[in-house]
């Protein structure tokens, strides 16, 4: 951050503005909360522009300088502050709406911006239900879909037996991490997942690397679904276990792009890391895959890819009689869309209720 910043935020107790404060801002600073104390329209603009510069997060400091304006120069200015910062007045009002809800509440050190941003939009009482997410240490994606009625209240029931002919289709309910112990070494031709994509499941991905390494036939490819906000440390925690090769671009034709607004982008596809262990030498590949227009599939997992984009990846990657794993199983549509091109399948999932969702779908839609 720029020396000439005019916006204390080490520890705003100690400033002379801070003390000449309103008693609002002194419970967010005894909070932990960083306080702005610009005071002209050119200090707020200026702040928010050079902060949106930090690479790091910087929500909360946004937030300040956003709470700071709406209490100076009222909720209207939103709109023309917007303008000048390329922000959108929307987004001004929300980070402001967040400090001031939290500023004399409590920010809890397992809980990120995002859960705040949540509870400040979707709770009745956002103060209780951000401690509730604390104690619970629920993740922020988990908190958002309790506070719209989309989580499962309880852990499934284990997994009820489905019965699917082991030659063809084998479903595993582990942690990615215990995987390899249960497959067999150098069996599988093609590895195509789709794992989490938010920042608390970054671990998750080296765990894949490792496992694809053990299990992979010499020259298997390791396909995998990313999200573009963590690529650097995607990359940096999968390659000291497997060889990155390409990235085929995955598009999703048709409805609405997801919007990242943190990164101020409407995304229209994803990327898919193609890792190889050891040398490439099959067939070549044309770069960019896609589903059918609007194919967007949540009936068996509410992260669930469309048969017809991954059935674009199957074909492209692999032959009739491969061995395909997909160790993030979710709802199943791998192993769905292998089954009926042929191929031979092991899912693996740590939730048993999806194990158990697509072993159902599995046996109907294939099987049956
Ligand atoms: C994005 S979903 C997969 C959706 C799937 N492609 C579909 O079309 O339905 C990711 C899955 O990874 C599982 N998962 C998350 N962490 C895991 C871990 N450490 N080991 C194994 N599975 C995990 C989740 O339970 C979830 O079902």
């Amino acid at each position: 951050m720029s020396a000439e910043l005019r916006v204390e935020y080490d520890d705003p107790r100690e400033t002379t503005r801070h003390r000449k404060a309103g008693a609002l801002e002194k419970r967010a600073a005894d909070n932990g909360l960083p306080v702005f104390n610009g005071e002209s329209w050119e200090e707020h603009v200026s702040a928010w522009i050079q902060l949106e510069d930090v690479a790091d997060d910087c929500s909360w400091r946004l937030a300040s300088i956003a709470a700071s304006l709406h209490r100076i120069y009222k909720s209207q200015a939103a709109e023309k502050f917007a303008q000048e910062v390329k922000s959108n007045k929307r987004t001004i009002n929300l980070f402001s709406q967040v400090y001031r809800t939290f500023q004399s509440g409590s920010i809890l050190p397992n809980l990120r911006w995002s859960h705040y941003l949540f509870a400040t939009q979707y709770a009745d009482d956002p103060i209780a239900a951000i401690e509730e997410a604390s104690t619970k240490d629920w993740s922020s994606y988990h908190f958002y879909k309790v506070l719209r009625g989309l989580a499962q209240p309880e852990l499934p029931a284990p997994a009820a037996p489905v019965e699917l002919p082991e030659d063809r289709c084998q479903l595993i309910q582990s942690d990615v991490t215990d995987a390899a112990s249960q497959i067999e070494t150098e069996s599988v031709d093609a590895i195509i997942t789709d794992p989490p994509y938010p920042e608390e499941y970054l671990h998750v991905y080296e765990k894949l690397a490792a496992l694809a390494s053990e299990v992979l036939k010499p020259g298997g490819s390791l396909l995998v679904m990313v999200g573009q906000s963590y690529l650097p440390q995607i990359l940096a925690s999968m390659t000291p276990h497997i060889r990155y090769h390409w990235t085929v671009s995955y598009l999703t034709p048709g409805g609405q792009a997801a919007q990242l607004w943190q990164r101020k982008v409407n995304t229209f596809w994803k990327p898919v890391l193609w890792f190889v262990k050891g040398d490439y030498t099959g067939r070549w590949i044309g770069d960019v895959a896609k589903s059918a227009v609007n194919d967007n599939d949540k009936r068996f997992h509410e992260w669930g890819q469309s048969e017809s984009g991954m059935a674009d990846l199957i074909e492209r990657f692999t032959q009739p009689g491969d061995l395909i794993l997909d160790p993030f199983l979710g709802g199943g549509t791998t192993g769905v869309v292998a089954l009926k091109l042929d191929r031979r399948f092991i899912g693996v999932d740590s939730d048993p209720a999806a194990i158990e969702t697509a072993g159902q779908r599995i046996a109907t839609d294939v099987l049956g």
